[in-house]
């Protein structure tokens, strides 16, 4: 919670929130952290159990000391090599330039887009990964 506090703000999920994220863990959800003797960074799948059903990967952050160092690829890698096979959904706002070159590099393209969704206004975008051969 402190660490997705620090890296959302105003939008981090509350207690509650995480409460039910980690009740659903081996129903629908998948929750992968990078640990260094501490929490630096964190994954979170929703993983319907209907395999044609996309998964969504709803959340997902580096501590801001650990940046570009390569975490957040080796989350991203880990969270959809435990999704073989699945169709993988995300929402990213358009100015955020870190996180699109990072999904980008994962195959991610985008496929539709919530025109003002976010303050500023800013579009969402919504990007999508297909399954292929070895995934
Ligand atoms: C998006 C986010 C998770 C990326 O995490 P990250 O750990 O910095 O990502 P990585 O280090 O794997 O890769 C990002 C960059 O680091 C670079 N990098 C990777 N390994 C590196 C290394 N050993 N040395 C230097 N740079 C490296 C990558 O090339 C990439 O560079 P680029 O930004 O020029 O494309 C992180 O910026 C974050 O938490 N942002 C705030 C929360 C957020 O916006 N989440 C997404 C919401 S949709």
């Amino acid at each position: 919670m402190a660490l997705d506090s620090e890296c959302f703000g105003t939008a981090a999920w509350s207690r509650a929130s995480w409460v039910d994220e980690f009740d659903r863990v081996g129903v629908d959800r998948l929750v992968l952290v990078a640990d260094e003797g501490a929490v630096v960074g964190y994954v979170v799948l929703l993983v319907p159990p209907v395999a044609e059903d996309p998964v969504d990967l709803t959340r997902i952050a580096v501590a801001p000391a650990e940046r570009r160092t390569g975490i957040g690829a080796q989350l991203t890698t880990a969270a959809l090599a435990a999704v073989p096979g699945r169709t993988v959904l995300l929402e990213v706002a358009e100015g955020n330039d870190h996180a699109r070159r990072l999904y980008a590099v994962q195959g991610f393209v985008e496929i539709s887009r919530r025109r003002g969704y976010y303050p500023g206004p800013q579009d969402a975008l919504i990007l999508s990964l297909e399954p292929k051969a070895g995934r």
